[in-house]
């Protein structure tokens, strides 16, 4: 049976991605509900908010209470996909208080909403979108994470997620509550927001400006295409285990600077010019998580996913798309996004 779902920060990178891969796999009918802060764009949800009658979208904030309510009311939701966060490390360092309010209260507020819906728990599902970077930091040789690794979180970012999945747990052990966490490394795709590692070092790449790499660039991180992200997403609301985590990587650790030192040379080829001086080591992050890596063999093994996506086919893509998508990546490179980066870079 079709389901109806309530997908928060669905205008964002990853949500509009699972979105539109959702509407071509399912017959399911979506609301999208998103506040639109700096990182949201309906641009991402086109042309299917334009032509499909299975898609609606609604601006509001996950912390308002009345209009979740009215939400789960007229939509009938059965279903919620929880993304709406803020999401950059960067800023939680400079400014954590709406890392708290809108990861850690906007969480509590759907999950009450959900739970005062949803009398019968039958054919309900709540998916709260987590990331690795609630574990912490690992050293060169440590194992990847697995879901029984400790919550260490060391950003404010992290802290406010670490925060709102121990909420849901806490749903789900007290009020019996059908939610099931995943926790998922760097994703990389179309539409993310360029303020993240790849979009951003492509673009200054393609515009000449330095490519910024904190610290010695050595910190390793666990890259996952956003395609193979959702496409986990959803096989979790099929087959996933009420109560359970699964953990959701793409077995791809790599090296910072490899991965600058790649993009330095891919876009020099595209430019015919020699990029490497544009590489520039800069002041480190506060607290920098030295290495993520995840262990997805439960949900491989448990529900029969595996990421289809390898980095090094994907980069190029990835790249072509932002040459080809010109026009939307620098408009969202707007006057405030100028004032971020020259105040968080020292331009
Ligand atoms: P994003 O910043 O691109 O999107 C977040 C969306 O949430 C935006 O559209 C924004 O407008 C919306 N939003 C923010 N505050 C809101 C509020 N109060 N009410 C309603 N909407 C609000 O982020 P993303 O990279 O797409 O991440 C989505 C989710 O996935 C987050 O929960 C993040 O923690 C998680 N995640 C991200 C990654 C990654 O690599 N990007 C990895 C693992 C997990
Ligand atoms: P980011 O994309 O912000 O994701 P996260 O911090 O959630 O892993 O950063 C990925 C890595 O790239 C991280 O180790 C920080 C580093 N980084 C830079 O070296 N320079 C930059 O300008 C940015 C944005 C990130």
């Amino acid at each position: 049976m079709a389901r109806k779902q309530l997908v928060t920060g669905g205008a964002g990178f990853i949500g509009a991605n699972y979105v539109r891969q959702a509407l071509r796999k399912t017959q399911d009918a979506f609301v999208v509900l998103d506040n639109l802060t700096y990182a949201g764009d309906l641009r991402r949800l086109e042309p299917h908010l334009s032509n499909s009658d299975r898609l609606i979208f609604v601006k509001g904030d996950i912390c308002d209470k009345n209009l979740l309510n009215s939400l789960f009311v007229e939509h009938e939701i059965d279903t919620v996909i929880h993304f709406a966060a803020e999401a950059h490390v960067d800023r939680s360092i400079s400014g954590p208080e709406v890392f708290v309010q809108t990861n850690v209260n906007g969480t509590v507020a759907l999950l009450s909403a959900a739970k005062e819906h949803w009398e019968s728990r039958k054919d309900k599902r709540f998916i709260h979108v987590s990331t690795d970077e609630v574990y912490g930091t690992l050293e060169l040789n440590d194992p990847p994470f697995t879901e029984s690794n400790p919550y260490k979180p060391n950003s404010p970012y992290a802290s406010s997620k670490a925060s709102a999945d121990l909420f849901v747990r806490a749903w789900v052990e007290t009020y019996k509550f059908p939610a099931i966490i995943t926790n998922c490394s760097n994703n990389y795709g179309p539409w993310q927001f360029p303020e993240k590692l790849l979009p951003l070092m492509i673009q200054n790449a393609l515009t000449g400006k330095n490519l910024p790499v904190y610290g010695d660039g050595k910190q390793i991180r666990d890259w996952i295409h956003v395609e193979d992200h959702c496409s986990a997403i959803l096989c979790v609301l099929e087959k996933g285990k009420l109560g359970e985590t699964y953990l959701i990587g793409g077995r791809q650790e790599r090296y910072n600077i490899d991965i600058v030192n790649l993009i330095s040379r891919y876009v020099g080829d595209y430019l015919d010019e020699d990029l490497s001086e544009l590489i520039t080591y800069i002041k480190d992050r506060p607290g920098h998580d030295r290495r993520y890596a995840v262990d997805c063999s439960k949900i491989e093994r448990e529900l029969g996913w595996k990421p289809q996506h390898t980095f090094e086919d994907d980069l190029p893509k990835y790249i072509n798309w932002i040459i080809d998508n010109q026009e939307w990546t620098v408009s969202v490179q707007d006057k405030k996004y100028e004032d971020y980066y020259n105040q968080h870079y020292q331009v």
